[in-house]
């Protein structure tokens, strides 16, 4: 592979070449992760970059990404492989009088076998980085599959045998914490925080992201969410909130954080009014429901 990572200050700007600026834990933990052949459990809040992370490492390595996202009832045949019904019953239509032991063997082989994100990382002749987004968001029944993947590298098919990894995947699984996974999931994986970035790196990141910022805008901008992050929320302010508010300043051609302007533009930051209110109340800004571009 492209790839040689000898220490975590390798990682980080590997990462950061292709745009994802990592502290010094996250650049520790995938190094870790790749020497080790362990998957990393990324944790944390919305928007902090814990599939950005992901999309990085595929990124970095030159490696395929292969993404299975999770939901809610989210099961084997979509995670992993299901025969492919419709091709299997044309098949035994076209061959009526056939021998039901041939076309057992026949509808059961390679060309109906319909590959899903887990099956297509193991079977990859090349190496792939697999991204398993929003674990949390899958019941925990499911889960043991994850289990079983994660463990082995290795998945068993009845009518085909078991097919092993031939490549080993970086494998990066996200949560967003709405349940807790199981102490069995937890235990294969080397646990990633992920946390909201600190002024200096988010004023690192907006500076990235929309480079036509000025330098001392973006640190004030970084500033001012950091604050707005201290207060109690519904939904606190994520990065890409803080990019999309600093691309609508420039759109705006605001240039500087004054209390007008911040009030006039806080709902770009804040998804709820209660939101919105209580943080102008605490930076004393003086705005009307709804006051934003008025
Ligand atoms: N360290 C970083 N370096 C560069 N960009 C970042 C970084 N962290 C966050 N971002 C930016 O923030 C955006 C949101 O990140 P991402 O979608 O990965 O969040 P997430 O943690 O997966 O959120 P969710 O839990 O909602 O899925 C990314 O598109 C990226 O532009
Ligand atoms: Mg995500």
């Amino acid at each position: 592979m492209t790839y040689n990572w000898s220490t975590p200050t390798d990682v980080r700007d590997s990462l950061g070449e292709v745009g994802y600026l990592a502290d010094d834990r996250i650049a520790q933990v995938v190094f870790l992760a790749s020497k080790l052949d362990k998957p990393i459990l990324a944790e944390g809040p919305a928007g902090v970059g814990k599939t950005a992370l992901a999309l990085a490492m595929a990124k970095a390595t030159g490696r395929r990404l292969v993404r299975l996202q999770c939901y809610e009832g989210l099961d084997e045949a979509k995670a992993l492989y299901e025969w492919d019904y419709h091709k299997q019953l044309l098949r035994l239509q076209s061959d009526e009088g056939a021998e039901w032991d041939d076309l057992e063997g026949d509808i059961f082989s390679e060309a109906f076998l319909l590959e899903r994100p887990l099956l297509t990382a193991i079977r990859s002749s090349e190496p792939v980085v697999l991204l398993i987004d929003e674990a949390d968001r899958i019941e925990v029944e499911t889960e043991a599959l994850l289990l079983e993947v994660l463990d082995s590298f290795q998945v068993t098919i009845p009518e085909l045998g078991t097919i092993e990894a031939v490549t080993q995947p970086l494998v990066v699984l996200t949560s967003n914490n709405t349940r807790e996974l199981s102490e069995a999931l937890k235990r294969r994986c080397l646990y990633l925080h992920v946390p909201y970035p600190t002024i200096e790196r988010e004023r690192e990141i907006l500076l990235l992201k929309v480079p036509e910022l000025p330098e001392q805008f973006a640190d004030k901008i970084a500033r001012t969410v950091a604050s707005i992050r201290e207060l109690p929320m519904r939904k606190t302010p994520s990065v890409s909130e803080t990019i999309d508010w600093a691309r609508t300043l420039l759109l705006l051609g605001i240039d500087e954080l004054g209390d007008e302007t911040t009030a006039a533009t806080l709902n770009v930051l804040l998804k709820h009014q209660t939101d919105i209110d209580k943080t102008a109340k605490e930076l004393g800004l003086n705005v009307s429901s709804g006051a934003a571009g008025e």
